[in-house]
């Protein structure tokens, strides 16, 4: 079905056993000098693969988290790579409440929302929630046993009780910090797209979620590069 897809990683450690697993080479430069973003390409089996993260900020030589970099990445890979599918990979925190775990990996469906843009004037307030809709994936979560959710993006770790309200009245099973911004541009070039995230720590403020975040980043991370192995073999077999 797709012969060409490009994965889209936040932060260089949840990218790293994708580029060892699909064996990709590192593009040095590829989007300029100006761009923190690094891309990788190769092939696997029948499949053209590019991966971008969104580089290093110069100034803290920490990840470029969050929407406003996962908005550039997105745009530099669908007009550099051209892909047929786009794939958002990464780490998420969970709702417990909704049976989420820590180590699941869900495919988001239903529409990407965004819970931390508030604006009450008429007809901006549903702008700012986002609501792109998603492709359907249930034969594919099906097939490899997967779990499906709603997803919400935000620009904090953390939440305010605002950001709750919205993400309980949006029933999101999990909330991260860029699906939504790249939902949007591959809405703009109607590209379609699949968003996967594994749980690292529980959405709540009786845990603290920045220590469960450090703690399960190794195995949710592992679960994530075996999902998407699952996932890549998947779509060579359609
Ligand atoms: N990524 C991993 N955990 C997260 C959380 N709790 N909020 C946003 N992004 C996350």
């Amino acid at each position: 079905m797709y012969k060409k897809i490009c994965f889209l990683v936040a932060m260089e450690a949840e990218a790293l056993p994708l580029i060892e697993h699909f064996k990709l080479r590192d593009l040095q430069g590829f989007f300029g000098p100006e761009m923190p973003m690094k891309a990788h390409a190769g092939r696997f089996n029948d499949l053209e693969i590019s991966l971008v993260t969104n580089g290093k900020d110069d100034r803290y030589q920490i990840d470029n988290i969050g929407s406003q970099p996962a908005a550039v990445s997105t745009l530099l890979a669908i007009r550099h790579f051209n892909p047929e599918l786009v794939i958002n990979a990464g780490t998420a925190g969970g709702f417990r409440e909704r049976g989420i775990q820590i180590g699941d990996v869900i495919i988001a469906q239903g529409k990407a929302w965004f819970h931390d843009r508030r604006i009450p004037i008429p007809a901006f307030s549903e702008y700012g929630l986002g609501g792109y809709p998603l492709p359907d994936h249930s034969a594919l979560i099906r097939e490899l046993g997967l779990k499906a959710g709603t997803i919400s993006t935000g620009n904090a770790f953390d939440f305010t009780e605002q950001d709750r309200a919205i993400m309980d009245s949006l029933q999101a099973d999990i909330k991260d910090m860029e699906a939504a911004s790249v939902a949007w541009i591959c809405h703009l070039y109607n590209t379609p797209l699949l968003i996967i995230k594994s749980v690292t720590d529980y959405v709540s403020l009786q845990h603290p979620s920045e220590e469960e975040f450090i703690l399960n980043f190794e195995l949710a991370n592992f679960r994530l590069k075996e999902a998407l192995s699952s996932v890549v073999n998947y779509i060579n077999s359609q």
